[in-house]
């Protein structure tokens, strides 16, 4: 049985220079608390020296006892004639919230550096007693956020949400609140370097104002244990009480009504069984109704249960074998010009591209998207891959890099830990084998799995040919072995030759587990005809998805593919005038979402797929 191991995270901060460890953040399960939206315009000032945040002998302000009214986040403004500050939010111009700051403005679209931003709001009414926090979705890439001109934190990472409490530093008007955000690169960060995605930076998801009582549930976890017994376990973290506190948990449609009450750490613990659960799964994503009540607190919620596990080559959902049918997915909708995904109705066509396909799984590439397509692919019934962004040639000696991985998984744990359609964990992407990327991500599946052991674990690996036989492929790592499926990218006929090699290349993969190919795929510029030989045309993609899958088919154990990708999606690698246009063109649709042929190749064969005994999901009920 899984066990249930609660961490209150607390932040570790390890001073290397620039590369601060991200403080690892408490759990908040803030998405269906009641809010005050902090979204819309804030006004912003481009700053590419820093000239807001250091004096000019390059010395924080905000490390200063007192810092100097020149620094923006003081928010000041010129009291009299001979007042000198040299900066004005309220005459500046402005940037929407949420989104990124590249696809805004012409002059930002390659713009990497901070960019402050200010939001004046008045607080809402708050009673004696009462707490308040301000909750960022994400914003990428490092955030320094102040309150009327008082520092509250730092986050680093771009995709995992943050937040701080505020409580006792509201005003009833005009607050001020300063945020500062830089996407600068670096070597040591998460990712590094050199990525294969647009850099998009700002606050990218919405900001919230909440409110909750002195006592109330920061963070809960439910969990179907067995599909057979109906087992169900769950545990409620209480702030602002000891041991104790009362905590009652009800799912009403399953005629759960427990309570419990906290340990010394704040944790109630359930432990129950249901009989009726109907599981969910992509036939049928039931979801139910969940309340936490604590004092004068209430939090509700939406869960779907089921089981993931694996038995041998097979993927288990609900004690059932299924077979993957799925496509990767960026957090761009540039339909319009757009960049980053910024809301549920965005996040709702990215997913309706998908079943249009015939999927049943999309694997979230390559950081943690927005909670908006996780929730809709709960109500829709499709499997999640959720990723950090481990990606490529990582700093793998570096400790505050770690540490900084480390925060991201948490983060995107905590998240997402009762979401249902998540199945899948992943740690890395195509990360060059050696003895320290093996040492940093075993330590990140260590925690991982103490975090979250419900869940299959798993990393995009990559292939490498038999020394003896140049048409022998082997997936071969020192990671499979953690890993609960065997994840790897493959690009046979586009880096890697032609499409017609796919029919002569056989595998060795040397696991007793399901094998998932995460990537595979090829360039071509929607609407342009060609025989199936020249590269680019839709044509060559089209052939190279028939010859693949023919060849995956063939895999021992292939249980399923999440083939690269749905959409055309920026990067400033790739640069091809009149084909890529910094666009990589592996998409199945173009950026605007207009198919390519291959989109059709894909979709017969999971309509096949669908047909087989394996494939068929039912909806199992308890016993
Ligand atoms: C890699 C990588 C992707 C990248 C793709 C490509 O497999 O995982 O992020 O976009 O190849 O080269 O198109």
């Amino acid at each position: 049985m899984k066990t249930i191991i609660t961490t209150v995270l607390t932040g570790v901060i390890l001073l290397a220079g620039w590369a601060q460890a991200a403080p690892a953040f408490k759990p908040f399960q803030a998405y269906t608390r009641p809010a005050v939206s902090l979204n819309g315009e804030w006004k912003i000032i481009v700053d590419p020296y820093e000239n807001g945040y250091y004096n000019y002998r390059y010395q924080p302000f905000d490390q200063m006892e007192q810092p100097s009214r020149n620094a923006y986040f003081m928010d000041a403004k010129a009291k009299h004639g001979g007042d000198l500050i040299e900066y004005s939010f309220d005459d500046a111009d402005s940037l929407t919230v949420p989104g990124d700051w590249n696809t805004q403005k012409e002059k930002l679209y390659y713009y990497e550096g901070s960019i402050w931003y200010r939001k004046l709001f008045n607080a809402p009414k708050i009673e004696e007693g009462q707490r308040s926090f301000i909750y960022f979705g994400a914003a990428n890439y490092r955030t320094d956020v102040y309150l009327n001109g008082e520092k509250l934190g730092q986050h680093i990472g771009g995709f995992t949400p943050f937040h701080f409490e505020v409580t006792g530093k509201l005003k009833p008007q005009n607050n001020s609140l300063v945020v500062k955000v830089d996407n600068e690169r670096h070597k040591d960060g998460v990712p590094t370097l050199n990525t294969d995605w647009w850099n998009y930076g700002g606050i990218t998801r919405s900001v919230r104002l909440i409110v909750t009582p002195k006592v109330f549930v920061r963070d809960y976890k439910v969990e179907l244990e067995n599909h057979e017994t109906g087992e169900i376990s769950a545990y409620a973290l209480v702030d602002g009480a000891g041991a104790g506190q009362e905590v009652r948990l009800t799912l009403p449609q399953l005629g759960i009504d427990e309570t419990a009450k906290t340990d010394v750490d704040g944790v109630a613990r359930f432990q129950t069984q249901t009989v009726g659960t109907q599981f969910w799964s992509p036939q049928s994503p039931r979801m139910y109704q969940l309340t936490l009540r604590t004092g004068s607190d209430r939090l509700d919620d939406e869960v779907g249960l089921r089981t993931i596990e694996t038995r041998g080559k097979q993927i288990l959902l609900n004690g059932k074998p299924i077979f993957l049918r799925g496509i990767s997915l960026h957090e761009e909708y540039a339909v319009d010009g757009g960049g980053r995904v910024t809301s549920a109705e965005e996040a709702r066509h990215q997913l309706q591209w998908a079943s249009d396909l015939g999927v049943n799984f999309v694997r979230l590439a390559h950081y943690p998207h927005n909670e908006h397509i996780v929730r809709l692919a709960d109500q829709l019934g499709i499997m999640l891959w959720s990723e950090i962004p481990v990606y490529w040639t990582i700093n793998w000696e570096s400790e505050a890099t770690y540490q900084n991985a480390q925060a991201q998984l948490e983060e995107m744990i905590n998240r997402d830990k009762n979401r249902a359609s998540i199945i899948v964990w992943s740690l890395a992407n195509e990360t060059p084998v050696s003895e320290a990327r093996n040492r940093f991500i075993s330590r990140l599946a260590a925690h991982a799995r103490e975090l979250d052991d419900s869940r299959l674990l798993s990393a995009a690996l990559e292939k490498h040919y038999s020394e003896e036989d140049p048409e022998l492929a082997i997936v071969e790592d020192p990671l499979a072995e953690l890993m609960d499926i065997v994840s790897f990218n493959q690009y046979i006929g586009w880096y890697d030759g032609r499409h017609e090699k796919a029919a002569r290349v056989r595998w060795r993969i040397p696991y007793d587990k399901p094998v998932f190919v995460s990537e595979f795929g090829a360039g071509a510029k929607q609407g342009l005809q060609g025989d199936a030989n020249t590269l680019w045309t839709e044509a060559y993609q089209a052939e190279l998805y028939r010859k693949t899958l023919a060849m995956l088919e063939k895999i021992d154990g292939f249980a399923g593919t999440s083939p690269w990708i749905l959409t055309d999606f920026r990067s400033p690698r790739r640069p091809l005038p009149g084909i890529q246009d910094e666009f990589n063109r592996k998409g199945l649709m173009s950026e605007t979402g207009t198919p390519k042929a291959a989109f059709q190749v894909l979709k017969d064969y999971y309509r096949q797929k669908a047909q087989e005994p394996r494939a068929l999901e039912n909806p199992s009920e308890s016993q």
